[in-house]
């Protein structure tokens, strides 16, 4: 969404839109503000003077549960007042509009939105409307971009693997199609120099040529996951897709979950990834899900300090 600046012209970070064109160094320093907040982002209440007096408003018109109680947490142990927003029993039930919904709570002094939303471009949108000294967070707008999951997912891997993200092979695997989540990832492994990047799926839930640029595409998935250093795994979007893309689950299974057989051809170190929620038996086999190599619910845990660590940086710039 280049055509709302997300960056001032000093660099420093003015809302967190899209990870699409910010450069390496900008996503390392956010990773390290992350690395640096983690030991106290669930102690709870270490940092509680931090940004005390600021005020953060999540406001999702789609459903979620990691990401906005995430938020929520982040902003509460950085000492913010939290407004959590009810669309759906608000006046946007009476017609009004998305844009004079924030307006409306920037008069009551909102300094953070994080906003979901089901259209592609959404939050770029509500941005450009918005007054200049207050920041948006998009928490995922249609398929286009999940940022702040793109950065959790960065850490998870610079934690086990180092920062030099040259020498891994990174996999992502699934209903590449629907996934923001995948599109903020693909932005984001390549902009930290990602060695090689894979992605496998169905051929009907694959992206188009530009969204893959650079990527090794398989449709193979025992192909696919040899010898990678991690396996980010997808859910199947079933409510955003149109009837028939994909004929049976077991079906599915069969061709594209990750198996415990099919992680054996994985480097044996490799880490298994899946943003949630996930569908067991689907993509995921349980017993993967739950094992060794799953480092899920560190992805989580990483969730709070990376959103620590955008609201941080935007209200220090
Ligand atoms: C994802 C989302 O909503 O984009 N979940 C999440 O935020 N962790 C992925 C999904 O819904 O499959």
């Amino acid at each position: 969404m280049s055509h709302v600046p997300q960056q001032a012209p000093d660099g420093g970070l003015r809302h967190l839109l899209s990870l699409d064109g910010l450069p390496a160094s900008v996503l390392h320093d956010l990773l390290d503000r992350a690395q640096v907040l983690l030991p106290d982002a669930h102690a709870g209440t270490a940092l509680r003077g931090r940004r005390a007096g600021r005020t953060m408003c999540t406001l999702f018109f789609e459903t979620s549960t990691r990401t906005r109680s995430s938020f929520q947490l982040a902003a509460t142990r950085l000492g913010m007042d939290v407004l959590n927003f009810d669309v759906g029993s608000s006046s946007t039930r009476k017609g009004e509009s998305a844009l004079d919904t924030l307006r409306t709570l920037e008069a009551m002094g909102v300094d953070v939105f994080v906003v979901r939303h089901a259209d592609d471009g959404a939050v770029a949108q509500l941005a450009a409307g918005a007054a200049p000294g207050t920041h948006l967070i998009n928490a995922g707008d249609g398929r286009a971009s999940h940022p702040t999951q793109g950065l959790l997912d960065m850490l998870t891997l610079r934690q086990r693997k180092g920062r030099d993200f040259s020498r891994l092979t990174v996999l992502i695997a699934g209903d590449l199609k629907h996934s923001r989540v995948a599109r903020s990832d693909l932005h984001a492994l390549r902009a930290l120099g990602c060695g090689e990047i894979r992605v496998c799926g169905p051929a009907n839930l694959l992206p188009g040529e530009e969204v893959l640029r650079g990527c090794r595409v398989f449709g193979d998935f025992d192909q696919a996951i040899a010898g990678v250093d991690a396996a980010i795994m997808l859910r199947l979007q079933r409510e955003r897709m149109d009837e028939g893309l994909v004929p049976s689950m077991e079906g599915y299974y069969r061709d594209f979950g990750l198996s415990p057989e099919r992680l054996a051809l994985a480097a044996p170190d490799a880490l298994v990834m899946h943003p949630g929620p996930m569908n067991r038996g689907v993509e995921i086999d349980g017993a993967v899900a739950d094992g060794p190599q799953s480092v899920v619910l560190a992805q989580v845990a990483n969730g709070v300090a990376v959103r620590m660590a955008v609201m941080d940086a935007l209200l220090a710039g």
